[in-house]
């Protein structure tokens, strides 16, 4: 038996909002806590890249996300915390996982037919404008992230299920030809971890525009909160919780016991203003504590650069002889 090991990315752009938190971190700080496995949590500033070209931001929210993760209970010394970009043997593996990878299968993630599709409902339009050769092959730099270091549990959230079976598509099909150099990693997607909404209704999405950043000041996330979209029912009147973002979210960051008692409370007809002033004081005061340490540790970049510079140390005793193996098993070796 292998030990269990947890590994999750998280693309650093933008600021991370609710819809992360629900849909990865907080699983995964969850997780790292436990004893009888090996975390590894990486940020992800390869994918960034991807959709973000502006130096400045990307540098941001690499800090910005280091932060976030540690001010949320993430202990470095219990986990393998590191940038993806100081492990050069991910890059390495990257092009080795291209060569195996189908382009009809890359053809089909959702991502990148989402771009084309819409591409095409636009007239006279070549399908790729505008997409580039990373928006494209992005689920192989995440099977890389993941096979270069053997996990077997990848929590994600729900919109990441169709890459996770990618990733293990190509896994299996290197497998197959090599020998068994991968182990194939399984996606973790708890029920809890649905796809938050956003403040339209709309999936929380950087792209959309629709999030709310984690840790904000009170008064900021206030304001934010009262944004949600919800309908025109009176206060008195019951409100059903289906489509309704606003109890989605609030059950996204509570407990089941506590969406059970906000969800009975809407239909016997609290007011939208009041469920909103409740779920800003919930959200508010969940993270009281990590907006505290989120801002002592961004005022620390020295402080967060070593403890990455120390994970990506320990994470490389691992990918420095695995990628010597993988290298060996496609032919490139030692030629005495
Ligand atoms: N694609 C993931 C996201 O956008 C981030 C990611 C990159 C990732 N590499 C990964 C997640 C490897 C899990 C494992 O959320």
């Amino acid at each position: 038996m292998i030990k269990k090991r947890v590994l999750t990315g998280i693309t650093t752009t933008g600021s991370p909002h609710l819809g992360n938190y629900a849909g990865a971190i907080k699983q995964a700080v969850d997780l790292s806590q436990l004893k009888n496995q090996d975390s590894f949590y990486f940020l992800a500033d390869y994918h960034a890249l991807v959709k973000n070209k502006d130096p400045k931001q990307i540098e941001n929210s690499c800090l910005e996300i280091a932060a976030t993760w540690l001010a949320l209970g993430l202990n470095p010394e219990r986990t393998f915390f590191y940038r993806q970009s100081d492990i050069p043997e991910i890059l390495e593996l990257n092009w080795i996982l291209s060569s195996v990878t189908a382009k009809g299968l890359m053809n089909r993630a959702h991502a990148y037919k989402a771009a084309t599709d819409d591409n095409q409902v636009k007239e006279n339009r070549d399908s790729d404008k505008g997409i580039n050769m990373s928006l494209f092959s992005y689920p192989i730099l995440m099977a890389a992230d993941i096979l270069m270091f053997k996990a077997t549990h990848v929590p994600v959230g729900q919109d990441q299920k169709q890459h996770m079976e990618m990733v293990r598509d190509i896994a299996q099909k290197f497998n197959h030809h090599y020998g068994d150099i991968f182990i194939i990693p399984k996606p973790v997607i708890s029920e809890e971890s649905s796809i938050l909404p956003g403040l339209d209704g709309r999936k929380m999405s950087k792209s959309y525009q629709n999030t709310i950043p984690l840790l904000l000041p009170s008064k900021k996330l206030r304001k934010l909160v009262m944004k949600i979209k919800t309908n025109s029912l009176e206060p008195g009147e019951p409100k059903s919780t289906e489509d309704c973002a606003l109890f989605d979210i609030y059950k996204g960051v509570a407990s089941k016991k506590e969406a059970l008692a906000f969800k009975k409370k809407l239909e016997e007809g609290m007011a939208w203003g009041e469920a909103k002033e409740e779920l800003f004081t919930y959200i508010d005061q969940l993270f009281a504590k990590p907006r505290e340490d989120y801002l002592r540790l961004t005022q620390e970049p020295m402080h967060l650069q070593k403890l990455l510079t120390e994970g990506a140390d320990k994470a490389r005793e691992i990918s420095l002889p695995y990628i010597k193996e993988i290298k060996e098993a496609v032919g490139i070796k030692s030629l005495s």
